[in-house]
């Protein structure tokens, strides 16, 4: 499915909607460049979550951030390597856990290919406008496409 929202809090909303779609083991990735919005939709993500927004930050030098809400949230930023895989950082455990998993700069992931996920790509599209795309890799991702679907579809009627 393909949203465009025209401001951050428009993306924060989107990304709350899917968070209330979340049950615990999900792997949400997120590629686009540099200031393109993934940080402010793991926001969203994480209100979705019952944490405060100020919690989750675009990691500097961490680049796991484990927190805990209705469900916990690892936020992962993996801008800072070239090229990364499931065995290093223990990222295997992160990205298979209990939790949600939101992964920054996913396509640094050599496997990443291979996983089920929720792939969402953002784009710039103008000013303050973006393109987000989101696609469900595996069936009970595509499952959950459909549902965020139907709340568009509503949001529109
Ligand atoms: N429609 C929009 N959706 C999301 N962010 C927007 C939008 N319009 C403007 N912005 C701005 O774009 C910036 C997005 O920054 P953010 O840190 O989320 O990007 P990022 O993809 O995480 O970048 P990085 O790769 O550096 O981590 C913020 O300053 C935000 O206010
Ligand atoms: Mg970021």
């Amino acid at each position: 499915m393909i949203l465009e929202t025209a401001s951050p809090r428009e993306t924060k909303a989107w990304a709350r909607r899917l968070a209330s779609l979340l049950k615990g083991g999900e792997l949400i990735a997120l590629v686009g460049d540099l200031g393109a919005g993934k940080t402010c939709f793991i926001k969203g993500l994480g209100r979705g979550l019952q944490l405060r927004e100020e919690q989750i930050l675009s990691p500097t030098f961490t680049m796991i951030q484990e927190h805990r809400g209705r469900l916990p949230l690892y936020h992962i930023d993996l801008y800072r390597l070239e090229r990364v895989g499931l065995d290093d950082l223990g990222l295997r455990e992160y990205l298979f856990s209990e939790g949600v998993a939101a992964v920054e700069w996913y396509d640094r992931l050599s496997e990443g290919e291979a996983i089920e996920r929720l792939a969402i790509q953002i784009r710039f599209a103008a000013a303050n406008r973006r393109t987000i795309e989101i696609v469900g890799i595996g069936a009970p991702y595509r499952a959950m496409v459909e549902r965020l679907r139907s709340r568009q579809n509503l949001d529109e009627a």
